[in-house]
């Protein structure tokens, strides 16, 4: 088969660990007979400085015309004044909301040979973590209402939180269908003690629940949630959430880990296309440099193989490589540890490559 993949590499390091991640699929593409056919577009902050936009026509237009998108990071200290009009997040924004991608999954997994760079204790980590987060994202806060004010002549500023049903059913049921392929068990987050929107979500998140008999769900809030993820993380399978709670659990999550330079993430849609882009970000400090570890981004290089092309054995593959490179001690510095053998991005994506190709 062939597809058609949008890649918008970005700012920072999005480059350069796009560059092995494209490596990689290539190989991987020549070996099980597919081709991947790359069309490279701009978004974030080299648009801005290009063309005066962070989400240019053109990018959106040909993500819309391919199969899936592959994107490094965008933003960096450059455009980051908050007086700003024009940012590199709105590509984001834009990409998620023009493309229609209203689910964001977020799998923080530990590592087992990376087990020391978690910052929680081994007692509490026990044979590792692994937690799915369905984050919602084309609604709520992010894309409600706001603007400025003024409160009796002192300036203010409002957003909104507005979910309506099927927003909240549609996630859910992903939550749920996740969670039926894993350990059953679902924990929607809210802060329904407060507020109407969280109401409404644990109402369907119920109803939802009602179609999946075989699925434990709980509802937690967002504060006790918080505490919860670093005080027992091993009670969570699947955790549900709207679009900015699942923003924040996600970087906590993905800390408990101990390797954000790891995790991967893909953003679906109604059918089979996604953009898939790793969890950290741009990483402006280590730019250029060629030490950043590309194995977030290789990671959902194999999620758009399993998520949008339906190639499962490739993307175990991918997965089993990058756990075996880790397993014989190979790190970059981001997760360095001593005893452990330092290497580039480069370096780091030929050994995976090795790896894929003994494994084929
Ligand atoms: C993320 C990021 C984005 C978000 C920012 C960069 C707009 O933090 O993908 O988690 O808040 O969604
Ligand atoms: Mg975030």
């Amino acid at each position: 088969m062939k597809y058609n993949i949008a890649v918008i590499s970005g700012d920072g390091i999005g480059p350069e660990v796009i560059n092995e991640t494209v490596k990689v699929l290539n190989l991987i593409g020549e070996r099980s007979g597919n081709r991947f056919d790359y069309k490279y577009l701009l978004a974030g902050g080299c648009a801005i400085d290009k063309l005066g936009t962070p989400l240019p026509e053109e990018t959106l237009d040909e993500c819309k015309k391919s199969d899936a998108v592959l994107l490094g990071a965008v933003g960096g200290p450059k455009w980051d004044d908050p007086e700003a009009k024009i940012r590199p997040e709105q590509a984001l924004l834009g990409l998620r909301g023009g493309l229609g991608l209203y689910c964001n999954l977020r799998p923080a997994i530990l590592y087992a040979p990376l087990k020391d760079a978690s910052p929680l204790k081994e007692s509490i980590i026990g044979d590792g973590i692994d937690i799915l987060v369905v984050r919602e994202l084309t609604g709520g806060i992010y894309f409600g209402e706001r603007g400025r004010c003024s409160d009796n002549g002192v300036p203010a500023a409002y957003d909104t939180e507005k979910y309506n049903e099927d927003e909240v059913r549609r996630i859910a049921k992903i939550g749920f269908e996740s969670a039926m392929k894993r350990k059953k068990k679902v924990t929607s987050v809210d802060k329904a003690n407060i507020l109407e929107s969280s109401r409404l979500w644990r109402k369907v998140i119920e109803e939802v629940a009602k179609d999946y008999p075989e699925v434990e769900v709980n509802h937690l809030y967002i504060d006790n949630t918080a505490m919860q993820l670093v005080r027992d993380p091993k009670q969570f399978d699947v955790i549900v959430t709207s679009n900015m709670f699942g923003d924040i659990l996600s970087d906590e999550a993905s800390m408990i880990t101990g390797s954000i330079g790891m995790l991967p993430s893909a953003s679906l849609g109604e059918n089979s296309f996604g953009m898939y882009e790793p969890i950290h970000g741009s990483a402006p400090d280590i730019a250029g440099k060629g030490i950043a570890n590309p194995l977030a981004t290789i990671l959902s290089g194999a999620m758009m193989l399993r998520n949008s092309f339906n190639l499962e054995d490739e993307a175990k593959l991918i997965e089993k490589a990058v756990q075996e490179v880790l397993e014989e001690g190979y790190r970059t510095g981001d997760i360095m540890s001593e005893g452990m053998k330092l290497v580039g991005t480069e370096e780091m994506g030929k050994l995976v490559m090795n790896k894929i190709e003994k494994g084929m």
